[in-house]
């Protein structure tokens, strides 16, 4: 912190609105808000005192300013409220500024009582003062405030974003791709994911990475009541390269999982995860929850065969028929040259072309059965093509050295 001259000036709070917002970043700028004359008057004395502290000093909160929180953010660093005048609005005001993020909000007041402290401290005000003052603790406050505000700010956490993998049918390779894109997923993009395994019954995610679960779903759905961040993390196994885990059941289950609770379990992982990876199956029966909202993406697996096409293209015009960019084809299992389908004929069947094509590798796909290491984790050409699924889905590009060689498994 620069140590430029320290002031202090006196204004009514209409005067925000005409405010400069230029204010030099080496010093730092304080609101000081307070109706009583004598309170208000030895708070600005302590903090004009400081080198570089700059204070204004408002008489009273304008109750009428809808854009007070806006506008002190806009041109002040640190906001001081004298706690006694008005503590309802005083709190609110604190709160708004907080939402924000962007100020520092401390309080003080001439009552030694220690409930309204914790009223102001609740609502994340960070100091909070009792007159007679204490220049050293202003002066401490005055230098945490300034390295706050000279801190980079925490990059923005990004939405969170669902992905849901449904096969036109059962083995079409729906958990072998959706755990290891969870995987590269996470390389890739090293955010927090989740993988759930809605398979039922008896889905096989888990298993697959080597995992053996101690919790499933039907544990975060028996009791949404209870479902919240911290029992959801009780229930998600680590795979050694970070992706949470919520297994499947490792039983039957007498009854489906209600809709209702789903959306809460989505919503809840939601704020934990930035990316959720969900295998589905083949279940068409949970199209109405927050698996296929249209911020979802939703990969429709299928394999070229009579039946796996013919399925496919019921599930396309029967329920994404207006989906664009949010569905997504995968041709698992894809050999160039069948017999029996070309390119033209496949993309005929789909009503649209596809975007990813994953090789047929019976030997990578089994050694990976026969020893969980997901192929994710090696270099086979189905764990390649999964890869450029991965980086795509996170915004990255694909990679430029397998975009020549892989370049027939996706368009
Ligand atoms: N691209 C592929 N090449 C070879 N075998 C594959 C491929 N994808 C999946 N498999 C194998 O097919 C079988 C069924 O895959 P799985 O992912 O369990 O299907 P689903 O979850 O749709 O029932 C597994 O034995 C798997 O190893
Ligand atoms: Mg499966």
């Amino acid at each position: 912190m620069a140590c430029a001259a320290g002031g202090r000036s006196r204004f009514v709070m209409a005067d925000l609105t005409g405010t400069p917002g230029s204010f030099d970043k080496s010093s730092l700028s304080v609101a000081l808000i307070g109706a009583d004359e004598r309170r208000r008057g030895e708070m600005a004395e302590a903090l004009s005192g400081r080198p570089g502290v700059t204070v204004k000093e408002y008489v009273a909160f304008p109750h009428d300013l809808d854009e007070l929180p806006r506008l002190l953010e806009q041109h002040y660093d640190v906001v001081v409220v004298d706690a006694d005048s008005d503590s309802d609005f005083a709190v609110q005001l604190a709160e708004n500024l907080l939402a924000s993020g962007k100020t520092y909000v401390m309080a003080y007041s001439a009552d030694p009582d220690v409930r309204l402290a914790i009223r102001f401290m609740r609502a994340g005000v960070r100091e909070f003062f009792t007159l007679p003052l204490d220049n050293g603790e202003i002066a401490e406050a005055l230098i945490r405030a300034s390295n706050r505000s000279t801190a980079p700010p925490e990059p923005a956490r990004a939405a969170s974003k669902v992905f849901t993998f449904l096969g036109t049918k059962g083995g079409c390779g729906v958990t072998t791709i959706a755990a290891n894109f969870a995987i590269s997923l996470a390389q890739e993009s090293e955010r927090s994911t989740l993988l759930i395994d809605l398979g039922l019954p008896l889905g096989d995610a888990a298993i697959n990475l080597g995992i053996v679960p101690e919790f499933s779903v039907a544990n975060a759905l028996q009791d949404p009541t209870r479902l919240d961040s911290n029992f959801l993390n009780t229930l998600v196994a680590r795979h050694s390269s970070g992706v949470g885990v919520l297994a499947a059941p490792s039983d039957f289950q007498a009854d489906q999982p209600n809709r209702e609770f789903l959306d809460k379990l989505l919503g809840v992982a939601r704020q934990d995860f930035e990316f959720i990876v969900v295998d589905l199956g083949s279940r068409v029966d949970l199209m109405d929850t927050a698996l296929f909202a249209s911020d979802a993406v939703i990969y429709l697996v299928t394999q070229v065969g009579i039946s796996e096409l013919r399925n496919a293209n019921r599930m396309i015009t029967r329920f994404f028929p207006k989906r664009d960019w949010g569905l997504q084809i995968v041709l698992n299992r894809y050999k160039p040259a069948t017999l029996l389908f070309d390119d033209k004929n496949i993309e005929k069947a789909l009503t649209r072309p596809t975007q990813w094509r994953i090789p047929d590798d019976w030997a990578s796909a089994r050694r990976t059965q026969s020893t969980a290491t997901p192929l994710a984790l090696d270099d086979s050409q189905i764990s390649l093509a999964i890869r450029q699924m991965a980086r795509i889905a996170c915004g990255l590009p694909a990679d430029r050295e397998e975009k020549k060689s892989l370049f027939s498994f996706f368009r």
